[in-house]
């Protein structure tokens, strides 16, 4: 695992890197796409460099890692909407190479058996971009998850609910209570994980992920078994480290 420890406009222009050189060694990549905020400087680099055609999406595949369930389909925070607008619509990545897990599937379980053989038909993932949760979660494989998971319903943790709801207009009840979530054993089969962390808030997690032991109390320490991470945080994130 590689740390690297740098101010935050510096993290997003190094995941940058990281995508800019995946394509343009292998522009068919598959990328595996991460929500909430600590991915969106990236996405705003990467949009940038798009303008500048430095880096061309046109036959990237993409992944999300997880998905609300229940928000309809037009719901601004529904994640496919949120991907769509934080990067799809500013790149040149075709709309029908985006996936995710369908949160509004009559079948739920049905929808995640299909989400994890697409992602296998694909090839699996090459470049995985992560989150991580204040209590550790990556995707929504929240504290208890197994680190054996594979794309499953799960339930929200209420620290999570409670964290997203500024994506909600502070409404913690209007954030769902499930989701869809990829689970830890597929994230870890993606070839590159590049996990982003910023703010004090998550210096906790950041130091379980880092130097705990591993142990599904904190799921994202299972990148440690990982061969090939690199983990991107601010000074306020390594606090603890
Ligand atoms: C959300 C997402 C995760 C994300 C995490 C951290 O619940 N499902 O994929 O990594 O929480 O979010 P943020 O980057 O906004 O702190």
């Amino acid at each position: 695992m590689e740390v690297v420890i740098a101010p935050p406009a510096e993290l997003a222009r190094l995941a940058a890197d990281v995508v800019e050189r995946l394509l343009a060694a292998r522009p068919d990549a598959v990328l595996g796409l991460a929500t909430g905020s600590s991915p969106l400087a990236v996405y705003d680099e990467l949009a940038r460099r798009h303008a500048e055609r430095r880096v061309s999406f046109a036959r990237a595949r993409a992944f999300l890692l997880d998905e609300y369930v229940g928000l309809p389909a037009d719901h601004p925070q529904r994640y496919r909407n949120v991907i769509d607008a934080e990067l799809v619509s500013r790149v040149d990545l075709a709309p029908v190479a985006v996936h995710g897990p369908d949160g509004l599937a009559v079948d739920l379980p049905a929808a995640c058996a299909a989400y994890e053989a697409a992602i296998a038909r694909a090839g699996g993932v090459d470049l995985q971009l992560l989150g991580i949760g204040t209590d550790g979660h990556v995707a929504f494989n929240e504290p208890g998850s197994s680190l054996g998971s594979r794309t499953r319903v799960k339930t929200l943790a209420l620290q999570t609910r409670q964290d997203n709801a500024r994506f909600f207009d502070g409404d913690v009840d209007a954030v769902p209570t499930h989701c869809l979530t990829q689970g830890l054993a597929t994230i870890t089969e993606a070839r590159h994980l590049v996990l982003l962390a910023t703010g004090t808030s998550k210096a906790r997690a950041v130091q379980q992920l880092v130097e705990g032991p591993v142990s599904a109390r904190w799921p994202a320490t299972v990148l440690q078994l990982h061969p090939h991470v690199t983990v991107l945080v601010d000074d306020d994130a390594a606090g603890l480290l």
